[in-house]
Formats: C-alpha cells, structure tokens, sequence
C-alpha cells in the first residue's frame, strides 16, 4: 500500500521525451473482468463505464444487450437461457488513461471464448460475491490468469447483502488461489449495516450514505485512522471494529508491492456494492494507477514490445455480425506494438497476402465508431468476409507468429444430421465458417459422409444449431456420435505420420485447416493408440499460428 501514490494517475513512466507510441501505450489499460456468474460482472461492467462517462444511463449495458438480441434470432439462446455468450470491448477514458475493457461471456459453456479473450488483455478484475467467495468459474478462469502471470485486482461485490467476514474472504483467496493479498480499502459494517468503506490507499472515509445516485461521494480525506473525524463520522461500534480490524489486517497480510502485483503473486482487494456504486471510483483509480499498461506480447520469434514503431497484433476473436442475413464478421484484432491508421496496408502472415484496412472500428461503450487510428494495446474490429481467422498475425511485413492463443480439446462429440440431405454442401461451408471463428471444432472424417462437431460445452451445441439454421438455412440436428474425444496428431518425421494415418483410417478424421486428428471411441481406444505408435504425439490441445 505504502508505495502506492495519491495523486490523480497520469500516464506512469512516460515522459514527454518518449515517442508518441511509447507515451499512447503508458496510458494504456487493456483488462478483462472474471467472475463466476452473478457475481456481479455486468453490473460492475455498467458502473465502470458510468465513471468513465461512456454511458450516461445506470441500464444502459443491458438496454443495449436487450436491442441486440431482438435482432438476432440465434441470440435467442442466450435471451432464454439469461445467459450471456457473446463478448464486446468498450472503450472508455478515466483519469488520464484508455481503459479497453474487453467482457467475456460468464457461461462455463462459453469459457473457450473466455479464456482467448485473455490472451488480449494486460490484467484483470475479478469480482467475487461477498457472500460466496471464491466460486468454481472465477476459479477456473483465474488458472487461465495465472499462466500468463496476469496481475489481478480483486473487487469484493454485494457488501450491502449478508457477507462473509472480510478476513475470512482475505483467507480464502489467499489459500484457494495460493496469491498474496492486500486490502486495497476496508469494509465498515455489511448487508443493512454496511456504512461505507475506509480508503486505505488515500486514507479517505467514504460513506455509503452519501454516496447515494451516480455521483458518489469524494469522501473525507483523513490523516490515519486516529483521526479524531471517524469518531465524528461514525457510530462508536463502527469506529472502534473498524480500527481494530485494519491493525489486524495491516499485521496479516503483506503491504502493497507493485512489483508483485504486476507478476501475479498479489493482489489488492477493494470492497464495495456495484449496484450501489460503491467502491466502483476507488477501483478505477487504482487501476490507472497500478494495473500495467500493454504488456510485450510473445512470438514465436521474439518479444513485441509494444513501443515498436511498427504495427503488428493477432486476431483473438471472430464474432459473427449481428445481422444475421449478412455474412460478414468481425475480427478483433489486439494491437501488439506501433500506431495504426486507418487505411494501412497490413500483412496477413499465414496467408502473405496484403489487406488494407478501410473500414477498421472502435468499440465504444454504446456505439461503434470508425478508428481512425489505434495504438498498441488498442483492440480494434476489422469486418471481413471470413479472411481473418483466429490466431492471424497482421504486420507490417515481418515474419511473426504470436503464440499462446490455445485451441482446446473439444470435450463433447456429436454428428451433425441434415433434415434436408440436398443441403449437404452448406453444411459444409456452414462448419468450415464455424470452426474458423472459433465457434467449434469440426471433424471431417476420412470414412462416411458425416461431420462430427465438437465444444467444450454443451450449450455450444443448441447456440451452433440455432446459427446453422438461421444464418445458413440449413436445419440440422445433433446426435450422439460413438466417438468421445478428439487427438490432433503430430510426429517428428512425416512418413510416420502419414504411415500411422494409412493404417488408421477409421479413426482418423480432418479438421478444418486439414489437420489430421484421431477420433477415440473410449479411453482404452486412445491409450492404445498411444501406446503402440510412440512416435506419434496426441494432442489435447493445438496451438493456432
Ligand atoms: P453477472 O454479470 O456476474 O452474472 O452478474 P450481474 O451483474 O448480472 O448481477 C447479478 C445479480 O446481482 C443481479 O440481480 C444484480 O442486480 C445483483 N447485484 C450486482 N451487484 C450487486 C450489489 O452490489 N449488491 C446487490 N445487493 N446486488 C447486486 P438480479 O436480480 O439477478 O438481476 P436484476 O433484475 O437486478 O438485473
């Protein structure tokens, strides 16, 4: 805490002798929010969006997810099922900073989706409910953080509800995710007896009850915690836990290292009540502060600092348009380094073709706006006809093949049966579109006239059927298939593989880039498998370069 500063952030560490890209990326925060569903994110989301003045309306978020939905019929799915399965970035500034904050879909279905979105971004929030603490969504999605050493800020929600205690809360996130803590503010009272919290950043008391509608309190700024103010401010109790409780916890957890934030290893946890608007500024502020502003970005050839003078950046996401009679797609392209402007001349690696970006666009909170120019750091969306595909570096013409963009493992097999047989062939293009956006994996296999398509959870499958039908005109259904699990398959030398693939062809199968990946029809089938052709690797996973 103690290195913490209390002035208002301004771009850290750039000064005005940095060129114009190192300056744009200081000011950069590209973070995403993880949590387990209901926890809070969307509300936190609004709010976060709110003290950015991108929105002027509490409701707006989800006025806008309503309107979207009325016009997709495939989005139906989510409407019904109250989830939320697709995922926007929102552009906002707060006190000196670009925030991008990129939303992931909540759904454990979805959290493929999820987990690419954060090979996009520099930290994150995870919110956590009061009352339930750490849950097995937040959990997974934190892993995810943790293998690229992430920084974490955490927000604890719902302290106006029956809460657990805050050591308690402190504990648990310490043990279950094995991170140092430390609390960023204290909680004074919770549920109906939530007064407000203690900055313990700014040394600043701020109340719940003036906190009241959209402009909430600045506060009142104190020397320390013996300032004789709390006694005025406060009930007797309140004073006296509050000051107990913070000598306590100043004694349990370790003060505020930045260093160790910025590796992952800990992480300042602020309390509030999104819905209340409490606590929402205080985490803001701290993270212009102290969340890192883009991150060098890992190639199979090198690290991009993002200061580089040149553009370069990956394709994370490809999201089909909303109107669902038009084709088109948009792919979200993190910028990984340089200035870019609309118009440019990019480099698509995979395929060395040029592609001029005309049309690039900028996720505001309730608008797309056209980019005219971007920075490292920066998301932006190109609208294309299906060139784009995940994982796609775009360069200035250098070589790169951004890495850590995973492909995972569908864990859930089913056969795609056509209620219209002359439809075969849009079949066919309506999978290959799929599995090139990323929306599943899809299997051709080398036997039958059968696609097998493959998630990572179940309500993929409802979500495909429906986009089949509606954006295709294709009716299809799903079935169980006797196959339960897929294996990219890889080998030193080619003749092996190509050997292995000749004897196998029952089981062997294609994916869409004609990938070659075995089809098991139980674990013994693949263990054995494996165990026969040692010089072949089964992959759970293949890496999108
Ligand atoms: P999610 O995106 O993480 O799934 O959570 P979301 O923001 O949708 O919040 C889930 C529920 O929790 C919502 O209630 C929301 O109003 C409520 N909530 C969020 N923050 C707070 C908070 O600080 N305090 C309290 N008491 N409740 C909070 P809902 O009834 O499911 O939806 P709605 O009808 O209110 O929209």
């Amino acid at each position: 805490m103690d290195s913490l500063s209390s002035t208002p952030a301004t771009a850290p560490n750039a000064t005005s002798a940095d060129g114009p890209v190192a300056q744009a990326v200081a000011k950069r925060r590209t973070f995403a929010i993880i949590s387990h569903p209901d926890a809070g994110k969307t509300t936190l989301t609004e709010k976060l969006l709110l003290f950015g003045g991108a929105i002027q309306l509490a409701g707006a978020v989800k006025a806008r997810g309503d309107r979207r939905r009325a016009r997709s019929d495939w989005m139906k799915v989510e409407q019904e099922r109250g989830i939320s399965v697709t995922s926007a970035v929102m552009t906002y500034d707060y006190a000196g900073c670009t925030f991008n904050l990129l939303d992931t879909p909540g759904h454990e279905d979805f959290s493929e989706d999820t987990y690419r979105t954060l090979t996009a971004v520099d930290s994150a929030v995870m919110v956590i409910d009061a009352a339930k603490g750490i849950e097995a969504q937040t959990r997974k999605l934190f892993e995810v953080c943790r293998l690229r050493d992430m920084p974490i800020a955490t927000f604890v929600n719902k302290m106006d509800r029956e809460a657990r205690d805050p050591f308690e809360l402190l504990d648990e996130v310490e043990q279950t995710l094995a991170l140092d803590v430390t609390p960023a503010s204290w909680p004074i009272g919770m549920g109906k007896s939530f007064l407000g919290c203690y900055d313990l950043i700014r040394d600043r008391l701020i109340l719940v009850a003036r906190s009241k509608g959209e402009k909430p309190d600045e506060g009142e700024l104190c020397s320390g915690l013996d300032d004789p103010k709390l006694d005025e401010l406060l009930p007797g109790w309140a004073v006296t836990e509050l000051r107990e409780q913070v000598e306590m916890a100043r004694g349990l957890c370790p003060p505020f290292d930045l260093q160790a934030y910025r590796e992952g290893t800990l992480t300042p946890v602020y309390f509030g009540s999104a819905l209340n608007n409490f606590g929402v500024r205080e985490l803001l502020q701290g993270l212009a502060e102290i969340a890192p502003a883009p991150r060098p970005q890992p190639t199979a050839e090198r690290a991009i600092a993002p200061e580089e003078g040149k553009v370069s950046g990956f394709v994370f996401k490809i999201q089909a348009n909303m109107d669902p009679k038009h084709r088109d797609r948009i792919a979200f392209f993190r910028l990984a380094s340089g200035h870019f402007k609309r118009g440019m001349k990019l480099r698509q690696v995979r395929t060395g073709k040029q592609i001029t970006l005309h049309n690039p666009v900028l996720f505001m909170a309730q608008d797309r706006e056209t980019a005219e120019e971007a920075w490292a750091g920066d998301i932006i969306g190109i609208p294309n006809h299906g060139n784009l595909h995940l994982g796609d570096a775009l360069t200035e013409g250098e070589e790169l093949h951004f890495t850590g963009i995973p492909a995972f493992a569908p864990e859930l097999l089913q056969r795609v049966r056509l209620t219209d047989p002359l439809k075969a062939k849009h079949v066919g293009r309506a999978l290959q579109q799929l599995a090139e956006e990323g929306a599943a994996r899809v299997f051709k296999p080398r036997l039958g006239s059968d696609w097998i398509v493959g998630v990572v959870g179940a309500l993929q499958f409802d979500v495909l059927a429906d986009r089949i039908r509606t954006e295709y005109d294709v009716p299809v259904i799903f079935e169980p298939t006797t196959w339960i699990t897929a294996r990219w398959l890889e080998a030193e030398d080619a003749q092996s593989l190509k050997a292995f693939c000749d004897a196998n062809q029952a089981s062997l199968a294609d994916d869409h880039d004609a990938q070659p990946v075995f089809l098991a029809r139980n674990t013994w089938h693949l263990d054995d498998a494996a165990k026969t052709n040692p010089e072949i690797r089964f992959l759970k996973t293949r890496e999108r370069v």
